[in-house]
């Protein structure tokens, strides 16, 4: 979530690496199957077997139940990192069938395990016991998280093959994607290693249905669910766990009247505004989570930001939340990110690269400021592939007109509207490489008119500022709204520079091929591996060889600066 600067200093403090050691059994979801194959396909030849996969597609909702579903199922449990596997399984293979279990590390080891039925939790709860303790007094909370005790003799421990699922260290990056051979597989590459696995997206809806039971204490027929880069197809390991207190079948706003006869009604407070009830809700749930919510630590009640939150570290996963409550629209846009990510597989592939280009560089962060945030560099490389020819992926308001009766949504008197079935998308047949789009994003970037322009994804076009801000990203569904208003001139000034010199480096010979070995420490970095490298960009500037933009691209973004809103 942004936040105002205000909140920096809560935002630095970061959380210790979590390692995910999987170990699964039973078969992957079929729609990651199928965000699998669409990864791997070959880049821009074959858009007709693209456009079939698609069709296959399952929406953000569908995919989102079932693994809600799959988490309402699942127990997180703290275990000892010398204990024997299959002890471990048969133990618990009393209370049921287990579906699928993995471990990973954070702060000690942890195992997740999902049931195939919820019975087997309550079977599990029944033989589980409270910790008797004589110095510390323990709040009576009893929740899916839970500790594996054992009195018995030590057991000869089996160990299982460790994957590392955060993001790995640049460096390391950086020389893997050296040894690639060609850009478009540097990029693949880079989304391969960065993106969130199976288990760590598993996790991520087990810590918000965890989340569920505290608030379930107030609010019996909540859900939390996670949105952002959690779910949207763009998140990287490690990135923040963003949740939304869905309280919409208890707060009225669907709710239908009957026409005729008697009819019982709930007596409800009144408030007087609805972001002051956003703040009660979240400011109980706040102290809840603070007070009985096992695991949950450094929580902070941020009710003052534009978007109300609470902020906390969540131990066991290792993940930084921030729960939010009446935030509809970033549902939305989620949901949006999430469908601009499915219909061609370049759009993740470029926007982990632009994202992770962005990081090593300094240009977003993750504490709050005068920074790009990943949002608004994502609606800037939607925005990028929108202005191809043709353009590889249609504007939002394309996306409204092939919405049918089902799809409308209008939230706080925002068009939220646009289709959610796949298939409707007609997508025009680009087959450009990522090579030549990663060129070209920088090519775009470093000569956009900023000055005149607004980016509009919703249009697909540049559209005439509305205001002074340094960037202005018209926001897809509260178009009134620029979400790039924090970024001072400063700030966009270094992505400029950033981009021209990342285009730059990219047409030197001595930087687009593969290069040879470097005195026993492997290839040297080229491509990707070079733009992600810090000093060589920054020594562009100390070569002074920065090119000037072309006259065609100039007279272009003139031209585009006097295009109208209209
Ligand atoms: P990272 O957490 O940086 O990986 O990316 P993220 O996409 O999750 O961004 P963030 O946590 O900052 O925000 C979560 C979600 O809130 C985004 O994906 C958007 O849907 C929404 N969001 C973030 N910033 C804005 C904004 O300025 N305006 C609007 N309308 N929505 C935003
Ligand atoms: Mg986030």
């Amino acid at each position: 979530m942004r936040l105002s600067a205000s909140f920096g200093a809560a935002m630095a403090s970061s959380l210790a690496v979590c390692r995910l050691n999987m170990k699964g059994r039973g078969s992957l979801l079929k729609c990651l199957q199928k965000v699998d194959t669409f990864l791997h396909r070959t880049i821009g030849t074959n858009v007709v077997a693209a456009r079939e996969e698609r069709e296959g597609c399952k929406s953000l909702y569908a995919v989102e139940a079932e693994r809600q579903e799959q988490a309402e199922r699942s127990v997180l449990i703290s275990c000892h990192s010398r204990m024997n596997e299959k002890k471990f399984l048969k133990f618990l293979s009393r209370h049921g069938d287990i579906n699928k279990y993995f471990f990973y590390e954070s702060y000690g080891m942890y195992a997740v395990v999902e049931f195939a039925n919820r019975e087997s939790l309550s079977s599990l709860f029944e033989e589980a016991a409270v910790p008797s303790v004589s110095h510390e007094s323990m709040v009576p909370f009893k929740s899916r998280l839970l500790s594996l005790r054992n009195l018995g003799p030590a057991d000869a421990p089996n160990q299982q093959p460790c994957r590392l699922q955060t993001s790995i260290p640049i460096n390391e990056l950086i020389q893997r994607l050296s040894r690639e051979e060609s850009m478009d597989q540097q990029i693949t590459s880079l989304t391969d290693v960065y993106q969130l696995t199976e288990e760590n997206s598993r996790l991520r809806f087990l810590v918000c249905s965890l989340l569920k039971d505290i608030a379930a204490a107030y609010f019996p027929e909540c859900t939390i669910k996670p949105f952002g880069s959690s779910v949207n197809g763009f998140g990287k390991l490690g990135c923040d766990l963003d949740m939304f207190l869905d309280l919409d079948g208890i707060s009225g706003k669907y709710a239908k009247m009957p026409k005729s006869g008697l009819w019982m009604e709930y007596q409800m407070k009144r408030a007087n505004s609805e972001r002051s009830v956003t703040q009660s809700i979240l400011s109980v749930i706040g102290d809840c989570v603070d007070q009985f919510g096992p695991g949950c630590v450094g929580v902070q009640k941020i009710l003052n930001a534009r978007c109300p939150l609470v902020r906390f570290a969540h131990q066991p996963s290792g993940f930084q939340c921030d729960l939010t409550a009446n935030n509809r629209v970033a549902m939305k846009s989620t949901e949006l990110l999430y469908l601009y990510g499915e219909l061609d597989p370049r759009v993740r592939h470029l926007v982990f690269t632009v994202r992770c280009w962005a990081r090593a560089h300094g240009i977003t962060s993750s504490i709050p400021g005068a920074w790009i945030t990943n949002f608004s560099l994502t609606v800037m490389v939607l925005f990028f592939l929108q202005r191809r020819s043709p353009p590889i992926i249609p504007t939002l308001d394309h996306l409204r007109n092939l919405a049918g009766p089902a799809d409308k949504s209008v939230i706080e008197g925002n068009d939220c509207t646009f289709v959610s079935d796949f298939s409707k998308i007609q997508l025009q047949s680009n087959t450009e490489t990522l090579e030549k789009l990663l060129c070209e994003f920088f090519e775009f970037y470093a000569t956009f008119a900023f000055n005149s322009t607004s980016i509009s994804i919703r249009k697909g076009k540049g559209q005439n500022k509305p205001e002074v801000a340094p960037l202005h990203i018209q926001n897809p569904f509260e178009i009134s709204l620029n979400v790039s208003k924090n970024v001072n001139a400063t700030q966009l000034e270094r992505f400029v520079a950033l981009c021209q010199e990342s285009s730059w480096l990219l047409q030197q010979s001595e930087t687009n091929t593969p290069r040879g070995g470097n005195e026993g420490k492997g290839p040297a970095p080229w491509g990707l591996a070079a733009l992600l490298t810090p000093s060589k960009v920054a020594g562009i500037k100390g070569r002074k060889k920065r090119r000037r933009e072309p006259a065609s691209e100039r007279i272009k973004s003139l031209l585009e600066s006097l295009k109208t809103t209209n």
